[in-house]
């Protein structure tokens, strides 16, 4: 494949739900880490990218040196809107995800719901967070597909760590559903339920009425009086380690 071979193959990616567009060192660093497969591996500057991969991640350093292949400044500034600065971009297979299996898998660790979020630097946060803090799994309602390279991107790759899939609705399962919404009851975090959904509303209108009457309970982060609402993806990290934090106790 030439440079010109190169570009529509990151184009079409980008098109593609079945593949994962991954601007700059981290997120592909990340997504090798957690098992992705990828498709391509371009860098400008095959030096740079074996001084990061020492540096960052030593244990990846086999990965780089064989898969990487350097393409000009010219072209890799047309594989995506705003070039990485770290000089790497890849493409990688999404893994498959099912929902019955997210849903029913027995473990305590909550799954987290974001309910037709409309900003993917927000996804991406809120799935970093997700991986840091061990959720089960990351799932969105609405329109935005969270595989989305902005989404990856806010995520620096952590895709990969955690099941994360877009859903038209959760349908029937045996999880307790809390709803995240500032006015709800103050949360203990003693009382967080093994294998919660937790769920978080959408960032200019909150979480719907249909979402809150299927809910078990609604909390709230307590706040200063006078502030609103948190950021939905500070949101999200406040709750996952009031959870995972008290878990460690
Ligand atoms: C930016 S907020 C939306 C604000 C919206 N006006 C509302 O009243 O819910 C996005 C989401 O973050 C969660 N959230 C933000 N601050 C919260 C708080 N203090 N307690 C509980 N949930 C909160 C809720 O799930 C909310 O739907």
């Amino acid at each position: 494949v030439d440079d010109a071979g190169i570009v529509e193959q990151f184009t079409a990616a980008r098109r593609d739900r079945h593949l994962a567009v991954l601007e700059g060192f981290h997120a592909v660093k990340h997504a090798i880490r957690f098992g992705a497969e990828l498709a391509a591996l371009v860098g400008t500057d095959a030096a740079a990218a074996r001084r990061l991969t020492e540096e960052l991640a030593p244990d990846l350093e086999g990965t780089f040196s064989h898969r990487l292949r350097i393409v000009a400044p010219e072209t890799f500034s047309r594989l995506a809107p705003r070039a990485p600065r770290t000089g790497v971009m890849a493409i990688a297979l999404r893994p498959r995800f099912d929902l019955d299996t997210v849903l029913s898998d027995p473990a305590d660790e909550p799954v987290v719901l974001l309910e037709d979020p409309r900003h993917l630097g927000n996804v991406g946060a809120c799935v970093r967070v997700a991986a840091a803090a061990s959720a089960c799994a990351l799932l969105t309602t609405g329109s935005l597909d969270p595989w989305q390279p902005d989404s990856l991107r806010g995520a620096a790759g952590l895709h990969f760590a955690l099941p994360v899939g877009h859903v038209t609705e959760l349908g029937r399962h045996d999880r307790p559903l809390i709803a995240l919404r500032p006015d709800g009851e103050v949360l203990d975090p003693a009382r967080l339920p093994s294998r919660a959904v937790l769920a978080f509303g959408t960032e200019r209108h909150g979480i719907s009425e249909r979402l809150l009457a299927q809910a078990d309970r609604s909390v709230a982060i307590p706040m200063r009086a006078g502030v609103s609402s948190l950021n939905l993806a500070t949101c999200v990290a406040a709750v996952l380690f009031a959870w995972r934090l008290r878990k460690a106790d």
